[in-house]
């Protein structure tokens, strides 16, 4: 086994996660790991170039310094509170800020923030990013990455496996048993929810559903969202905040209906997504990962919503459901490193499995 770092700070915006693992490519064990939340300033003006508003070359050129220097102070955070040396690390998978996914069109790119130079150059260990477009460049969406890694931890077993990742936008890998790893975008993870609770409450996201357990499911509502043209595309897909943003809700928002409603019909919206997809598929055992393994309103609509099957979280299987996103990164750096492909073509689309990421040295 060789330790290898991740660092993931996905499209909720919360903060950075950093883990170091050992892995030797088939498994991987979870050695430490730290979080950071953004500085609320940061993160508004993450969320304002994700939103599409225009910023200058200098602001964006800052931008990415700042979130390089960010991903540097964790890690050496991490290092210092493992007690592990940079000598001991062989490379670190950093997947970066996405500040836009465009999978599709005529000039497809994802595009992701965080200086990797800095973070190579200031803990003196390999750093690797930019995972998502060479994927892209072979056809692919680029996303979700993830599955590849759940299919190393979590596949081969003899009955029917399915991992949700619930970040700001869901993503399934479907494992089932003797068959190739599946996985594709299902839809808004979090990010209606926290969204609607920073405007209506004031907080980054609705704490342990306090605020959507106050509403009633408005069925009008939740039968229009459902209705987005996105959910019914077949995979390869993968989304993000430049669908399901602001401008999206409001549009469907009806003219009399309270707050609190909104957030528990956001609530069962994403629920419905995900079961949606899960209940195509043979029933088994349904595993969340993420931060919204932690809302307990999501957690109980997933258990109603889809009766005949085990719903619980990535903990029960041993891989904690916080950490599964960054060890990705750790595991995707693992493979860059030792020249072996990251991608799963039947997920992303791409014409082939390849070495991804770009590497940054540090000397
Ligand atoms: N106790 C909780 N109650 C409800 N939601 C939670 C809780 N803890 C975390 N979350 C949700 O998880 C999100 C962070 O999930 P995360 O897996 O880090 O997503 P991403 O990969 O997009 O950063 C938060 O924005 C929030 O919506
Ligand atoms: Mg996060």
């Amino acid at each position: 086994m060789e330790l290898f770092i991740g660092i993931m700070s996905g499209t909720s915006l919360d903060g950075i996660d950093a883990v170091l693992v050992a892995t030797n490519g088939q498994q991987a064990e979870l050695k430490a790991s730290t979080s950071r939340p953004f500085a609320e300033n940061l993160r508004q003006r993450l969320l304002n170039l994700a939103a599409g508003h225009a910023i200058t070359a200098k602001q964006w050129g800052e931008l990415d310094t700042e979130l390089g220097q960010a991903y540097a102070d964790i890690v050496l955070q991490l290092l210092a509170e493992s007690g592990i040396s940079a000598t001991q690390v062989r490379a670190i998978g950093c997947h970066g800020q996405t500040v836009w996914h465009q999978p599709l069109g005529q000039l497809p790119f994802s595009l992701q923030l965080g200086d990797a130079n800095r973070l190579a150059a200031q803990t003196g260990i390999v750093a690797i990013n930019d995972f998502r477009r060479k994927d892209m460049a072979l056809g692919g969406q680029g996303a979700p990455l993830v599955p590849a890694f759940h299919q190393q931890v979590l596949g081969n077993t003899k009955h029917m496996r399915i991992v949700v990742n619930i970040g700001g936008i869901a993503n399934i890998t479907v494992l089932a048993p003797g068959q190739a790893a599946l996985g594709y975008d299902v839809g808004p993870g979090n990010m209606l929810m926290d969204l609607w609770c920073k405007q209506h409450r004031g907080q980054a996201f609705d704490k342990d559903a306090a605020f959507g357990l106050q509403g009633q499911v408005n069925s009008a509502l939740l039968a229009n969202l459902l209705t987005e043209p996105w959910l019914a595309l077949p995979a390869p897909k993968s989304t993000g905040r430049e669908l399901f943003d602001e401008a999206w809700l409001v549009a469907r928002l009806p003219a009399a209906i309270s707050a609190a409603d909104v957030q528990a019909t956001l609530a069962e919206f994403s629920a419905c997504a995900i079961a949606n997809e899960v209940a195509k598929w043979p029933a088994g055992e349904l595993l969340v990962c993420g931060g919204g393994g932690h809302n307990p309103l999501l957690m109980r609509r997933l258990s109603a919503l889809l009766p005949n099957w085990r719903v619980d979280t990535t903990n029960s299987a041993g891989v904690d459901m916080d950490a599964m996103e960054a060890m990705a990164f750790a595991w995707l750096a693992h493979q860059t490193w030792h020249g072996l492909p990251g991608n799963l073509p039947a997920v992303t689309g791409a014409s082939r499995p390849a070495i991804l990421g770009a590497i940054h040295l540090p000397g």
